[in-house]
């Protein structure tokens, strides 16, 4: 039972509220029981430009990234004057007192470089920072109300006391701790258990559940997947525990965090592989990060480190001995085996089982029953283009040869149909389009995540929300946009609705192409233009090119 500090939340009520986002929650939680010690907050100015230029809070502890309560402008202007806020979970519940100690502006380009090392969007923490983190931050310490509450695997979630005095009922005087954000596999298995005996330690497998690099497996099938490995582990060698953080993806200096969290928690020792907590490729599909930067990073600065790095190069499966060996322990001409997280989804989106070489079976069951094959699984069809662009046309068509193909059910979003029965309060104003835009990628987002196809057809006229729709479906199945491009002279020589000339004379005011304005995306998956070309045959290019995206079967 999570015991709140009665007297503090009546105090909070006299504060003014703030939502905490994700990342918030899981920063205040590792705030909140030590998991983030010394961190008594969320940073001030001083602690952060300290921390983005020389990577240490401003008394000079080692301290590789910013920890900051990021906030909107409105916020901000509702705050003037006030010594303290609340900090209150997605519920409700207040969880904290912030005392207000600077409010600011960051040149986040600048903390993205320094503490990314690139301004390159494709870098999931710089993509965050820059694309969807607010552009104040408010610092300042904070007092514990409530801790933040998990509904789910609460046997599994420990604080960093309760972790200590499992190790110690235990008699676990070296604890080795296994960070990771991916099911565990035989590789995994093997090198963990290497580093048991190579030190002759305990084991702590201690996976993110909080934010991961998106796109990643969810918890819950992760969780499973954990469960079942705990099994291979010698009775009593290992313990699992699941550590609610938001990672950054910020390779060497998010080790650097991993080895300081991991001290607070206990243990002794922390594994390092390759590329550890690494961001996969920049835009140029080049690494951000040296495969072992890592590993020289933590090296560095060991001294400082009350917790020691467990090394550990690539390992690669040997099928002539049938055992996994370290990169670098493989033999000259020996046949090697390894499968990248590309290649293992790839096998799961065409349906082919994952080898036995790689996985437990118990693994691998879990991973197709939570992947079915891009056959089987839900997407979403986001049509956008200007009014009278042929979206509604198009949409309609498509969703007849779907229906007729019979796979899965079919949801038709059209634009029309939205305003009349989703967003009927609102106008065309940018805040308004962006709810109502929003409001499409939720629904769009449950259709796609129960197994269905849902097919959106607004004009979606801002790209920083169709990414943010891309990104929230993507989580769930499929995702293809469709770009109607056809070009607004067309549109308005069509004027089916009379809206275009009414919008001339200035009777309809934002109105899209006239009077206000149409960011064309350049992401889509999909461009069309239907101005002299017969809709039926676009409708059958664009269920071909679906057929070869892999998400229905070809028609025998
Ligand atoms: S948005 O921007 O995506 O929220 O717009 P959407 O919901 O798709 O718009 C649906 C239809 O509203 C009609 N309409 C307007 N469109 C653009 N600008 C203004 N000011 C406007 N006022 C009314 C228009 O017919 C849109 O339908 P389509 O199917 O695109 O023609």
């Amino acid at each position: 039972m999570r015991q709140s500090n009665l007297k503090l939340k009546v105090q909070a009520n006299n504060y003014p509220s703030l939502q905490l986002s994700d990342r918030h929650l899981c920063d205040i939680e590792l705030i909140m029981n030590g998991g983030f010690n010394p961190l008594n907050g969320f940073m001030t100015k001083g602690d952060y430009n300290s921390v983005v230029q020389d990577m240490r809070l401003s008394d000079g502890t080692l301290w590789p990234i910013p920890i900051t309560l990021d906030v909107n402008d409105k916020f901000i202007s509702e705050i003037s004057n006030t010594p303290k806020i609340a900090l209150r979970d997605k519920e409700g519940f207040i969880l904290a007192i912030l005392k207000v100690e600077d409010i600011w502006q960051p040149d986040i380009q600048l903390e993205a470089q320094s503490v990314f090392g690139t301004c390159d969007t494709k870098h999931p923490g710089v993509n965050y920072l820059l694309n969807f983190s607010n552009k104040n931050y408010i610092g300042g310490k904070i007092e514990k109300v409530l801790t933040p509450h998990h509904y789910d695997y609460q046997e599994l979630r420990h604080t960093p006391d309760e972790l200590k005095s499992i190790f110690k009922k235990n008699k676990w005087d070296k604890v080795i701790a296994f960070q990771t954000r991916n099911p565990l596999h035989k590789a995994h298995f093997e090198l963990t258990m290497r580093a048991m005996k190579e030190i002759n330690a305990n084991l702590l497998v201690h996976p993110v559940v909080g934010m991961t690099k998106p796109g990643d497996v969810n918890h819950y099938t992760r969780t499973r997947c954990y469960k079942h490995i705990m099994n291979e582990y010698p009775k009593g060698s290992a313990f699992l525990s699941l550590l609610p953080m938001a990672m950054r993806m910020g390779g060497p200096k998010e080790t650097l965090l991993h080895a300081i969290i991991r001290k607070n928690y206990g243990c002794t020792h922390l594994i390092v592989g390759r590329d550890h907590a690494g961001p996969g490729l920049d835009s140029k599909n080049e690494p951000f990060y040296g495969p072992y930067e890592s590993q020289e990073m933590l090296k560095k600065y060991q001294n400082e480190l009350e917790i020691e790095m467990v090394p550990f190069k690539f390992m690669v499966f040997t099928p002539k001995s049938a055992t996994f060996k370290a990169f670098d322990e493989v033999g000259q001409s020996e046949e090697y085996k390894t499968l990248s997280g590309t290649e293992l989804r790839q096998l799961l989106d065409n349906g082919k089982g994952i080898p036995e070489w790689f996985t437990f079976k118990s693994v691998a069951n879990e991973l197709e029953r939570s992947n079915p094959p891009l056959t089987k699984r839900g997407f979403t069809i986001f049509f956008t283009g200007l009014s009278g662009s042929g979206k509604s046309t198009l949409a309609n068509g498509l969703v007849t040869q779907l229906l007729e193909q019979g796979s899965r059910a079919v949801t038709l979003l059209d634009g029309d149909i939205v305003r009349s029965n989703l967003s009927s309060e609102l106008g065309f104003s940018k805040e308004h389009r962006s709810i109502n835009i929003k409001r499409i990628g939720y629904v769009a987002s449950e259709i796609t995540k129960n197994g269905g196809i849902a097919i959106c057809a607004p004009i979606a006229p801002y790209q920083e929300d169709r990414m943010f729709n891309r990104d929230l479906i993507s989580k769930e199945g499929g995702y293809i946009e469709i770009f109607v491009n056809t070009p607004l002279e067309k549109c308005e020589e069509r004027d089916s609705k009379g809206l275009y000339a009414m919008a001339r004379e200035g009777k309809i005011k934002e109105f899209t192409g006239i009077s206000d304005p149409y960011e064309e995306p350049n992401d889509a998956e999909i461009v069309v233009n239907s101005s002299g070309k017969n809709p039926e045959i676009l409708v059958k290019e664009i269920y071909e090119k679906i057929v070869i995206m892999g998400f229905i079967e070809e028609n025998k």
